[in-house]
């Protein structure tokens, strides 16, 4: 039999996921790989409750950042109640924290979803659920600041792969190559346990993301000591990226509210930021890329994160031609857009996390940077692109540029969350 996949029925589809995944105030991703509340995913599937439950979008994030440490990080995973279907759970990351977190922040969007959601409810300064929200971003950026601008340029480093979002991005290789993994002693990993092991990081991969974290949880979670001591350093061109925005969107709110000491901050952090970006920018692929901290390399690798310069705001008039360069080759080895990373590239993998597949999240980021930047072609390609995913393959974590086949984790609440508050609109 064929399933009807017209455009309303996906959308009870999607609402669907999300009531199925919701935990009680906080959504897990998918059931099974990954039974937590993760920070960046949170983010997006606010955008899609407000699609119907507006209080329950809200809630989603306010249940977020009741995990927030009194340092200002929001952790990237919070651990509301035990599930030993997971591996590195809440005992192996020992923060000693209540509700129990990891030890690692997640991509800054917050203070862009906040910042969409208020301005649909008709940006009332006095909106009392975005001035809490809006006082925990502000943290949460003051943290990236204070412990992750090791140049002083406005860029973020990341002291583990798992805090990009883009977890085995081939981008940290070369600097996960040097951890040393030789007391990282035996583990069970369950990952593979929910799905193909083809698609999922290699054992000796898992074993250096082990390592750092251990490096971690020795220091008692001191981000002092991680900042200028761990084993990983790297600058991500997409959280720089990313803060970048949150930090222009959090700027919004903070005139609203007439609170002059933070706009003042916020601009001259915008300002460190929009000029601290060219050293990402690698001339010889025409792109941004991540850029390691210890030797000073750049990754030289296109990845999907190098497109959200436009959501971000930055590059000449040069720069942001190159980069449409980069989308128009993709057009040519890519059925959809956006891949994770380019056909041809080291690594490249249609089917292994973050070396191929498309992730609509971050699709969504980059389109909405083109349509605003004023490329309404390409925001467009990669919106119906987008919606085509999930009419051929249903709502998967994950999706080949090549065949659009699902991959990962299946009914995803991210992917439902974009059908609705993005592509499927
Ligand atoms: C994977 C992704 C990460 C995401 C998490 C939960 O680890 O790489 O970006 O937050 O799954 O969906």
């Amino acid at each position: 039999m064929t399933q009807d996949h017209s455009a309303p029925d996906l959308s009870e589809q999607a609402r669907d996921i999300l009531r199925r995944n919701d935990r009680g105030g906080y959504t897990v991703p998918t059931r099974g790989l990954y039974p937590y509340q993760w920070n960046w995913d949170s983010a997006f599937v606010a955008l899609g409750f407000a699609a119907f439950d507006r209080n329950r979008a809200w809630q989603e994030i306010e249940t977020l950042v009741s995990g927030q440490w009194d340092d200002g990080m929001i952790p990237h995973i919070i651990f509301h109640q035990d599930d030993p279907g997971y591996f590195p759970g809440p005992s192996v990351w020992a923060t000693g924290k209540t509700p129990p977190t990891s030890g690692i922040t997640q991509p800054p969007v917050l203070a862009s979803i906040v910042r969409r959601l208020w301005e649909d409810e008709g940006a009332d300064p006095q909106h009392p659920r975005m001035a809490a929200l809006y006082e925990a971003c502000l943290k949460s950026h003051r943290w990236f600041h204070t412990y992750r601008d090791p140049l002083g340029n406005g860029l973020v480093m990341v002291t583990h792969n798992w805090e990009t979002g883009r977890d085995n991005s081939s981008e940290w290789d070369d600097a996960l190559a040097r951890i040393d993994t030789s007391q990282v002693g035996s583990y069970q990993r369950r990952d593979t346990g929910h799905v193909d092991a083809a698609m999922r990081p290699t054992a000796v991969e898992y074993d250096r993301y082990v390592a750092i974290l251990q490096f971690g949880r020795a220091s008692g979670w001191n981000h002092r000591t991680i900042a200028d001591h761990g084993p990983f350093r790297m600058l991500d061109v997409g959280m720089s990226m990313e803060l970048l925005r949150a930090n222009r969107d959090l700027l919004v709110l903070a005139k609203a509210r007439g609170d002059s000491a933070v706009v003042e901050e916020l601009e001259a952090r915008i300002a460190l930021s929009e000029s601290g970006m060219d050293y990402l920018w690698d001339e010889a692929v025409g792109a941004y890329c991540s850029r390691d901290v210890i030797t000073g390399k750049s990754s030289g690798l296109v990845t999907n994160a190098s497109f959200l310069a436009f959501y971000a705001g930055v590059g000449t008039s040069h720069q942001r031609l190159r980069l449409l360069d980069g989308l128009n080759r993709l057009t040519r080895s890519a059925t959809y857009l956006l891949p994770s990373l380019e056909k041809g590239s080291r690594a490249y993998d249609h089917k292994r996390y973050w070396r191929g597949p498309i992730w609509l999240v971050v699709s969504y980021m980059v389109a909405e940077g083109l349509r605003e930047a004023g490329h309404l072609e390409w925001a467009d390609r990669i919106r119906t692109d987008s919606a085509k995913l999930i009419e051929v393959s249903g709502f998967y974590e994950s999706f080949s540029p090549e065949t659009g086949a699902g991959s990962g984790g299946p009914d995803f609440s991210w992917t439902a969350a974009m059908w609705l508050a993005w592509c499927g609109r």
